[in-house]
């Protein structure tokens, strides 16, 4: 089951943006990409926003926990200079924010859900219920105007599964391990979400035959990305938005 785009720009922009900002997501759109993943954290007062890693250091400079920001304080951080100058006072957007602009344009979202350590029960929960206010127009079935919930936290995705059940979830996996279907079962995922460096074809077709949708991530070669489609694979997503066109 993949009602969704084959190609997913990763991050919003892959490597031509700074990851998870708003920039990002225009550049995926200027590059014809309708679908994208980004990545999901609360700040300290519990408000969800784009962003991979639960310190600072890396896309926003100085020393810090998102966990320990408030969301305004994050809103004014510096999440575009990392990458080069020309993006200088890109902000840390608001999840909200990004689910407005991604739907303005079209743009189908898997949203990862990233907690911070510690906050796996909350940040799902909060995620969730967010989005089910974001999407409270759209009907249960028309799930390509639905977000696709992703997470390699179990906890978080059955957060999410009691805060929005009929919002779907996917299971992110780096490794498919032997209880996969169990964990998919109980978190009634639609999807299994893995690393593609681990993937053989008789997983690939294992998932598939056990009737769920199988994505990988993240795909930056268009020869890779042409093998395990045909392995079955029903979506990926890359960084090189540049290279593996978005109708590839
Ligand atoms: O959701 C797929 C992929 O984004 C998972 O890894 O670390 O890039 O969020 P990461
Ligand atoms: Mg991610």
């Amino acid at each position: 089951m993949w009602p969704y785009p084959k190609v997913l720009a990763h991050r919003g922009g892959g490597v031509l943006a700074p990851e998870n900002t708003l920039a990002a997501m225009k550049c995926g759109a200027a590059h014809g990409f309708t679908a994208v993943e980004f990545d999901v954290m609360l700040s300290k007062d519990g408000v969800p926003v784009l962003m991979h890693d639960p310190e600072f250091g890396r896309t926003i400079t100085g020393r810090g926990q998102v966990a320990d920001t408030l969301a305004a304080d994050l809103q004014k951080m510096d999440a575009g200079a990392w990458f080069n100058s020309g993006y200088k006072g890109e902000p840390v957007p608001l999840y909200s924010d990004v689910v407005c602009f991604c739907r303005q344009h079209g743009i189908w979202m898997n949203v990862e859900i990233k907690p911070a350590p510690g906050f796996e029960e909350e940040t799902g929960h909060i995620v969730a219920a967010r989005s089910s206010e974001l999407f409270a127009d759209i009907g249960v079935s028309d799930v390509r105007h639905l977000p696709l919930f992703s997470s390699f936290s179990f906890v978080a995705l059955m957060a999410a599964k009691r805060a929005a059940p009929t919002i779907p979830r996917g299971l992110l996996m780096d490794e498919i391990t032997p209880d996969w279907k169990a964990k998919l079962q109980e978190v009634g995922a639609v999807s299994l979400h893995t690393n593609h460096k681990y993937l053989s074809p008789l997983l690939a077709k294992n998932v598939k035959d056990a009737g769920y949708g199988l994505f990988c991530y993240t795909v930056n070669d268009a020869e890779r990305a042409a093998e395990i489609l045909r392995w079955g694979v029903d979506g990926f997503c890359t960084d090189r938005i540049d290279l593996i066109p978005a109708g590839f």
